[in-house]
């Protein structure tokens, strides 16, 4: 039996789910059940009825899946699925900056532990934030953490001033602004569309800004046929399948390196899929003090982004 007929054969007398994000191998997202951004993911985990849902994604992901569906089994097949960005925001400082700052209204990135969701007062996606900062309360001042380059587009989208947590992911801070010009002059049709985690320089010379959702329908959708795609390279699987005949190009890395791969999301393998689904582990735990305020929080951004 080869892994793809084992696997399924595990989710179907397991009754899993695997959930999914784009950033996965193009393996791994094929055999998925739901794939989505971390908003559609949050959503898909919360709604599951399976008794295991396997997450192909990072930690702070099958956390928030947990949190947001505590009575099923969350297994995520490799614990050092970490993340760069949520990694940036210890919950030592961020408890002592909302010490120091006790009017601040916490508005967390989803890429973040159940710790410091627990802490905020309210979470947002990379598909929501605009919405969740408009309705922040207007009379307080807003901490935006942990990723200063979404904060600052927020920021500049909706007019609130906000203080930016200083952290940023390892990959979408590696595109070479130089290599992209070259790449834009070589193919003057192309247009650039990018993640919101990208540097303000790369944001300011897109076309398009938006979730790995959102980029995914707008390559599918717009009349335009060459597309330089500014997030981890793993999206373009999705973006070839739904629109063959488009050229997608990976926007470059200033090094000579695959750092436009997160290293967390590709320690998924289909082999280690294959045996946490077997074994029913690494399972996700939250302590049930943590899970009440990071629910609360996760919760409010569901009611937030309908
Ligand atoms: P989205 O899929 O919500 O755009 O998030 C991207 C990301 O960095 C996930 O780690
Ligand atoms: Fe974290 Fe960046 Fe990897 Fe997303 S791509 S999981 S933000 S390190």
């Amino acid at each position: 039996m080869d892994l793809f007929q084992k696997i399924a054969k595990l989710k179907k007398e397991k009754n899993a789910v695997i959930l999914a994000h784009y950033y996965q191998d193009p393996d791994i997202q094929d055999i998925a059940d739901f794939i989505g951004d971390s908003l559609e993911l949050a959503r898909a985990a919360q709604k599951s009825t399976a008794d295991i849902i396997l997450f192909a994604g990072v930690h702070f992901m099958a956390e928030g899946a947990k949190i947001l569906n505590p009575s099923r089994k969350v297994i995520l097949p490799d614990l050092r699925a970490g993340c760069s960005l949520s990694d940036s925001c210890s919950p030592e400082k961020f408890a002592a900056f909302k010490k120091a700052n006790p009017n601040h209204f916490i508005i967390s990135y989803i890429n973040c532990s159940a710790a410091i969701k627990a802490m905020s007062d309210v979470i947002c996606t990379s598909s929501n934030v605009v919405k969740i900062v408009e309705r922040a309360p207007k009379d307080r001042p807003i901490l935006f953490a942990p990723d200063r380059n979404l904060g600052r587009w927020a920021s500049d989208k909706t007019g609130r001033e906000m203080t930016l947590w200083q952290g940023s992911c390892m990959v979408h801070e590696t595109f070479s602004d130089r290599k992209i010009i070259d790449l834009k002059v070589k193919h003057p049709h192309a247009k650039l569309i990018s993640h919101p985690e990208c540097e303000a320089s790369i944001l300011t010379m897109s076309d398009y800004i938006g979730s790995t959702s959102n980029l995914l329908k707008y390559v599918m959708e717009s009349a335009d046929q060459e597309f330089i795609v500014a997030t981890e390279a793993g999206i373009l699987h999705q973006m070839q399948k739904k629109a063959p005949h488009k050229l997608l190009i990976a926007a470059p890395p200033n090094q000579n390196c695959a750092c436009n791969e997160c290293p967390f999301m590709k320690l998924n393998t289909l082999e280690k899929i294959a045996l946490a689904l077997e074994t029913e582990g690494p399972e996700i735990h939250v302590t049930n003090e943590v899970m009440i305020g990071a629910k609360k929080s996760l919760e409010l951004m569901l009611e937030w982004s309908v």
